[in-house]
């Protein structure tokens, strides 16, 4: 390609922006169009990332035929409709964290993205922050043994709000969806598929929950824990452990810069921090990823292909059904 990459976004709330001050980080991308429910918004979020073209409705983004990308970042129970809406288009999607509400919704999307040869991606960007690729090589190299624990935490407290959309049921609120989907993700890049899952929740008066607590139970008795909450700040830690060693992923382990391996020996443990800082936001991984799929050619991204996804929308929704039946 020899013009830069345009992307699109499409609900420009918080992230939106986060993602577009990332997106001046990533060599050869440029922002393009934005579309908001509102065109005020829109232009002035233009006029603060410099893009060409601000949209009052998000169909008329999705009319755009110069967009090499688009990148939603609306609550997640538009993600469904919007990603269709681009799909339809031939227009590539990376659509934020839960790619949608349920796994019947996600089955749709990828279906889509197959039948129109368009390219899709969940925003997973903790795949592509260079500490939590290292650390993740370090157990695919066996350098902590067998894996027999993940545990991570992601917690943090929101004044309960029933206008925000974390505690607005109708807009997929709750704490397992937003942010529970982290400490899920980790077991499933370690450990891949559970074979049986037990959890809890406590939920708050608005129906949506605001701690869920799960275990995913694996072979050779390996087992994965998660806590994910809104009422409260946890240490957002992780901590992999193995039979000949264990990673700690420091604070805030999603998104980590540094990484401690320790190695069992006879007699003494073996310590060794790495560290990986960046600049920005640490979206930009993921964004550059994206743009050298679509470049390939590629329909999806073998480092959070479609089954991924897949997998890890029918591990949330086991875990909401276990969840709603085991009430904190
Ligand atoms: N990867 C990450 O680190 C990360 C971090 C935070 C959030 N997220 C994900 O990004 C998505 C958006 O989160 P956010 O925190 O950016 O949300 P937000 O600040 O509330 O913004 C969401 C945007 O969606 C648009 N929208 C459309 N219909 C809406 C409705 N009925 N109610 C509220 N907003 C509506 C809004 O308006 P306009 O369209 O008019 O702008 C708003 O700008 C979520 O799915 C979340 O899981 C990811």
């Amino acid at each position: 390609m020899n013009r830069k990459f345009r992307w699109g976004i499409i609900g420009l709330g918080k992230i939106a922006r986060k993602f577009a001050a990332d997106l001046a980080l990533v060599p050869g991308a440029q922002l393009h169009a934005v579309a908001a429910t509102d065109l005020e918004r829109a232009r002035s979020f233009a006029a603060d990332f410099g893009a060409a073209r601000a949209f009052g409705a998000y169909l008329d983004l999705a009319q755009c035929d110069d967009l090499d990308a688009v990148y939603i970042a609306t609550p997640h129970h538009l993600h469904h409709d919007a990603t269709l809406m681009c799909l339809e288009k031939g227009i590539p999607v990376l659509c934020e964290k839960p790619l949608a509400l349920n796994s019947a919704q996600v089955r749709t999307m990828v279906d889509s993205a197959r039948r129109h040869r368009t390219f899709l991606m969940e925003a997973l960007w903790t795949l592509f922050v260079p500490a939590f690729e290292y650390a993740l090589e370090r157990i695919r190299q066996g350098d902590i043994g067998q894996v027999l624990g993940v545990h991570a935490d992601f917690g943090f407290r929101l004044p309960r709000d029933p206008a925000s959309r974390l505690f607005n049921p109708d807009m997929g609120g709750g704490a397992l969806l937003d942010i529970g989907i982290y400490p899920a993700l980790l077991a499933h890049s370690v450990l891949g598929v559970p074979q049986r899952i037990q959890a809890s929740g406590a939920f708050g008066p608005t129906g949506v929950d605001e701690t869920c607590v799960f275990t995913l139970l694996y072979p050779h008795q390996a087992i994965a824990t998660g806590h994910a909450t809104v009422s409260g700040h946890t240490p957002v830690e992780a901590r992999i452990l193995g039979s000949s060693g264990a990673i700690y992923l420091h604070s805030r382990w999603h998104h980590p810069q540094r990484v401690t391996l320790s190695q069992y020996r006879e007699k003494e443990v073996i310590e060794q921090t790495v560290e990986l800082p960046y600049e920005g936001w640490g979206y930009h991984f993921e964004i550059a990823h994206v743009m050298q799929c679509i470049q390939e050619g590629l329909l999806e991204s073998p480092r959070a292909p479609w089954q991924l996804s897949l997998d890890l929308m029918e591990t949330l929704d086991q875990i909401g059904a276990h969840m709603r039946q085991n009430v904190l």
